[in-house]
């Protein structure tokens, strides 16, 4: 397994501190909702893999409901605040520092969840890094995606992109994160004989604000 990256190359260095206080603002508590919605139906004793946690909040949160939570964070900067969180909480969740890849070859999930990490790759390498998260998903089991929302045609249309487009800048300067165009997880995956749509839910900025961000699950065909 490759090393994880030394302090110098940790691209979350300097946001690793702002991170979840700049997405609370930015989505007024919308970015938590979509989170918190990939746990739908979660039952205890699950296997549940979220790759690039951040702080860990949501896998705290799957622990808390019984779920036995693996936890793949590249960042040190980004891990030290989860490992901070999880023993806060005492939960039980596995934390592991480097490539998520990597950590769970050969391995298989009833959930997993892809909160707000896909935005970080480019319309080139997210469809990849998509596949191989659904590889991960053990048959009858899930993917739960949170991002924004595709953008919705009509006169905000153009607002709604800056709105994308800030954050991913902002993002793109402190963490060489990709910009790109909103990703279209429903549409791409629409249709697939290995996926089932079991939910699709937008989340309202400020509770009644554009809902501009959105949780998709997606059931892996070929369980019991
Ligand atoms: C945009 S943040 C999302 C954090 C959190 N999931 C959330 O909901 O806000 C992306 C996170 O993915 C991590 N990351 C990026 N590539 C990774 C990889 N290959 N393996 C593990 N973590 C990775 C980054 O360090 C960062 O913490």
């Amino acid at each position: 397994m490759a090393p994880p990256p030394t302090r110098e190359d940790d691209l979350y260095r300097s946001a690793a501190a702002v991170y979840d206080l700049a997405t609370a603002l930015w989505s007024g508590g919308a970015i938590w909702r979509t989170r918190a919605w990939c746990l739908e139906d979660l039952r205890p004793g699950q296997r549940v893999l979220i790759p690039g946690p951040g702080s860990c909040r949501t896998a705290v949160l799957a622990a808390a409901r019984g779920a036995r939570v693996l936890a793949v964070e590249r960042s040190p900067a980004m891990h030290r605040r989860a490992r901070r969180r999880i023993e806060r909480a005492g939960a039980d969740v596995e934390l592991a520092l480097g490539d998520w890849e990597e950590a769970t070859e050969g391995r298989a999930f009833d959930l997993v969840v892809a909160e707000h990490f896909l935005n970080v790759f480019d319309v080139t390498r997210m469809p990849w890094v998509r596949e191989a998260l659904i590889r991960r998903v053990a048959p009858g089991g899930r993917l739960a995606i949170a991002d924004f929302r595709p953008v919705v045609r009509g006169p905000l249309a153009p607002l709604q992109r800056l709105h994308h487009l800030i954050p991913l800048g902002g993002c793109s300067l402190l963490t060489r994160n990709a910009m790109h165009p909103i990703h279209d997880h429903g549409t791409d995956l629409a249709g697939r004989p290995d996926l089932r749509a079991v939910l699709e839910r937008d989340a309202r900025s400020f509770r009644a604000g554009p809902a501009w961000f959105r949780t998709w699950i997606f059931e892996k065909i070929g369980g019991e």
